[in-house]
């Protein structure tokens, strides 16, 4: 029996420029440590067999069924884990009768913009490429992830994947040629100690039915939009400027996340109760804001509490804190099973 890769990486939260990093911004995002385990093992009978909670679809399907979706074919959202490993198989160039066994567990909760889609196709990437005994750059990993994402959310900036796949906190900006770069900040620039994580429910709509109501409101009404835009990039630059002087990172946050929290409210990718409960924390002197895609009707996915400095913030009860370090480990291979 050929040997069983093993693989597992973390989830994310970008600390500021969702949205706007679509749109060839720059985002500040971390690794945080909850993490996706992949393994994989070749089989030869021609068939991926996906094992693992429900949320990845257990089943089976014909590694060529699984090759067509990296080739234009509609992937139906819920097989993304089969998506990830066509894509791989027909980016290696597998023969035919490749057959993968994949298992899946996470400690990542879906739909609380955290990254769980990112690092499934990180992870299944990554342990489909050793199963098949490649060696591969991170570069490698990153472009056939984002391939992936970009046939599951039509227009992924990439950040979500350079988070989870490198680890740590980056700077990520688009560059003149359009390729994603990214520069690792260190942890003590990035020593964001007081913020906390809660999970507010996971939204109705996709993070592809977010991006995609953006762009259309930025149709509709571009002044609003480049405006909420432009102001997020003024958010993030001064963070990471802030950041990389030292200055107590915790207490230049404040105003910052303030300021994108009420862009994203402009974008309307705020939920109602989720942005009268961000304005209770302000009140309390704190700030918060969405991170990741949110939501529009119920359920803003994850929000990030910084605590007025020496005091907590109070947030509904219903919201549930996640304890995960930030600035984790990205991809990390040879993990035991
Ligand atoms: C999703 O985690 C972040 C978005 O900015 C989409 C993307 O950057 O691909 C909403």
């Amino acid at each position: 029996m050929s040997p069983e890769a093993a693989v597992s990486v973390p989830g994310k939260a970008i600390l500021l420029g969702e949205h706007a990093a679509v749109y060839g911004y720059p985002a500040l995002v971390t690794a945080v440590d909850l993490r996706l385990t992949v393994t994989a093992r070749v089989t030869g009978d021609g068939r991926i067999t996906v094992d693992g909670s429900s949320e990845f679809r257990t089943g089976a399907m014909s590694a060529a069924e699984a090759m067509g979706f990296s080739g234009g074919a509609e992937a139906p959202g819920d097989r993304l884990a089969y998506l990830a490993c066509g894509t791989a198989l027909a980016h290696a160039d597998a023969p035919s009768g490749t057959g993968l066994a994949l298992r899946i567990a996470s400690d990542i909760p879906p739909g609380a913009g955290l990254g769980s889609s990112a690092a499934l196709s990180v992870g299944v990437v990554a342990a489909v490429f050793t199963a098949l005994g490649l060696r591969v750059a991170a570069g490698t990993i990153a472009e056939v992830a984002k391939r992936v994402e970009a046939r599951q959310h039509g227009r992924p900036s990439g950040v979500d994947v350079e988070a989870v796949l490198r680890g740590g906190t980056l700077w990520c900006r688009r560059t003149a040629e359009g390729t994603l770069a990214c520069a690792p900040l260190s942890t003590a620039q990035a020593g964001l100690t007081r913020l906390e994580l809660y999970h507010t429910g996971a939204p109705a709509e996709s993070t592809g039915d977010m991006v995609a109501s953006v762009g259309l409101l930025r149709e509709r009404e571009p002044r609003r939009v480049n405006a909420a835009l432009a102001s997020i990039e003024a958010a993030t630059l001064a963070a990471r400027d802030a950041l990389a002087a030292g200055l107590d990172a915790d207490r230049a946050l404040l105003p910052l996340m303030a300021r994108a929290e009420a862009a994203l409210e402009a974008l309307e990718v705020v939920p109602a109760d989720v942005a009268r409960a961000i304005r209770a924390i302000e009140a309390q002197g704190g700030a918060a804001k969405v991170s990741g895609a949110g939501g529009r009707a119920a359920g803003g996915g994850l929000v990030l509490v910084l605590p007025a400095p020496g005091g907590a913030a109070t947030v509904p009860s219903q919201w549930k804190r996640l304890h995960a370090r930030l600035g984790a480990p990205g991809l990390l291979e040879d993990v035991a099973a």
